[in-house]
């Protein structure tokens, strides 16, 4: 059993708080074990906690067409969300949820160990960097604990609202280049980042 088979297998079986007893299936997210770039959404909605997958309504559509944009598709990154499992009637996650699922959260990332973490939302951009505002820093990245992160909108608030939609669309095109940089600071990186800080690519 691989390092994050064994993670996912604690985290179906997580009772440490109230949503466990709503759920219909927990999702503890899906890709490769050794993703370069991590998207990491809000919580499962209706159709994940049915199918215990994340991302498969029509925000997890429009999040496959991003993907296939910058020639990529789900198996080459990696899906996850801020909670584990769905909030009744899709409420906003509530702060002790967030904090009390935040282990398996960090656990994924010291698994995974991606080059870009891609925030998807408010809640999963508080969890990186706290208090700054998504309309101030969506699609710009920023060097974070020796990583970076490239918050963007959430792809179901694009699809509410056209102007975002194509916000999100071009945020998305950089990713390639965001990646790319990632990687080479990275690979000449000795220390972790104190503070986060933007990169000063766009
Ligand atoms: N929205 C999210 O934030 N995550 C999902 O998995 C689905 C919709």
């Amino acid at each position: 059993m691989t390092a994050l088979e064994e993670l996912n297998r604690q985290v179906a079986q997580c009772q440490e708080c109230d949503l466990a007893k709503t759920r219909n299936h927990v999702v503890p997210g899906e890709g490769a074990e050794d993703a370069s770039i991590m998207l990491i959404g809000e919580a499962p909605g209706f159709y994940e906690d049915q199918q215990g997958r994340p991302f498969v309504g029509a925000a997890g559509r429009f999040l496959d067409e991003l993907l296939k944009s910058i020639g990529f598709d789900r198996s080459m990154v990696y899906i996850c969300n801020i909670i584990k499992c769905r909030p009744p009637e899709n409420r906003d996650p509530m702060p002790a949820e967030i904090e009390t699922c935040r282990k398996w959260l960090d656990r994924q990332i010291e698994i995974i160990s991606p080059k870009v973490i891609v925030t998807l939302g408010r809640h999963s951009l508080a969890r990186f960097l706290k208090g700054s505002s998504i309309s101030k820093v969506h699609g710009k990245p920023y060097t974070i604990d020796g990583g970076v992160c490239f918050p963007l909108y959430h792809p179901a608030a694009a699809l509410h609202q056209q102007s975002l939609r194509k916000t999100i669309e071009t945020d998305f095109l950089k990713l390639p280049e965001v990646l790319s940089q990632a990687g080479s600071a990275a690979s000449g990186q000795a220390e972790p980042e104190p503070e986060p800080r933007q990169l000063s690519m766009f």
